[in-house]
């Protein structure tokens, strides 16, 4: 009797590690999107923007949203190590937002100008990115397949700025092989407060993110 029992608790376990399987699956079936606020400012216009990208992408995809100020990590020194070895001498945060990108279908990164470019605090992020960048071998990789979009905001009138914003997170793309799939300049944002009025831009280039995950 106690042997059957035993047996039928073996078949139960296997049965329900085999839903836990399925039920897995059907998660990781989901499109996963990662939403940058290159601002080091948590808060502000571009925090704003991440959270109505966040909002409308999340009907459909399983949204992450962090700042680059959430993490803390050092300079490249240009030591140029990573370029013989992929892998980078200094031990920090870098490695964590490199697992976010890992995990990521969708990236969208939302840059501010700062003095008509991305702030340093992006720009030290990306240039710590060298051990991935796909000019010398080996270097390290994340996924292939990833989809990336870029959004730019600053207070000045002209797209002149955010253009140039955008073509920096393409170059940083382009060289860790996410495909560059659509950007949104918005000039004429100096705070969260002026974000508002600018909804109908930003959701309707969510949709043209989500119409991408269909085709
Ligand atoms: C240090 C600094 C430099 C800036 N430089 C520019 C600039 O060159 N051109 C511009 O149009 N806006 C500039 N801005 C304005 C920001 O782009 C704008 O206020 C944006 O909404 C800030 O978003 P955030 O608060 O999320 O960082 C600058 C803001 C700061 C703090």
């Amino acid at each position: 009797m106690i042997r059957l029992k035993n047996i039928a608790n073996v078949i139960n376990e296997a049965y329900n590690e085999s839903i836990r399987e399925t039920m897995t699956v059907t998660e990781d079936a989901e499109m996963r999107a990662l939403i940058v606020n290159c601002s080091p400012v948590r808060s502000g216009a571009t925090a704003e923007i991440a959270r109505l990208v966040s909002d409308r992408l999340a009907e459909r995809c399983t949204v992450k949203t962090i700042c680059i100020d959430d993490y803390q990590f050092s300079f490249c020194r240009g030591c140029r190590i990573c370029h013989a070895t992929g892998r980078c001498v200094l031990q920090d945060d870098v490695a964590e937002i490199m697992e976010e990108f890992a995990r990521a279908d969708i990236i969208v990164s939302v840059s501010p100008s700062y003095w008509a470019d991305i702030p340093g605090q992006f720009k030290a992020f990306i240039d710590r990115c060298t051990p991935w960048c796909n000019t010398h071998e080996p270097h390290a990789t994340i996924p292939r397949g990833k989809k990336g979009y870029a959004i730019a905001l600053r207070t000045g009138p002209g797209m002149r700025e955010c253009e140039r914003i955008i073509e920096s997170i393409w170059h940083f793309y382009g060289h860790l092989e996410i495909a560059c799939m659509g950007s949104l300049g918005l000039p004429g944002i100096e705070n969260r407060e002026m974000v508002e009025p600018r909804k109908e831009e930003i959701v309707s280039f969510c949709e043209k993110i989500l119409s991408h995950q269909e085709s």
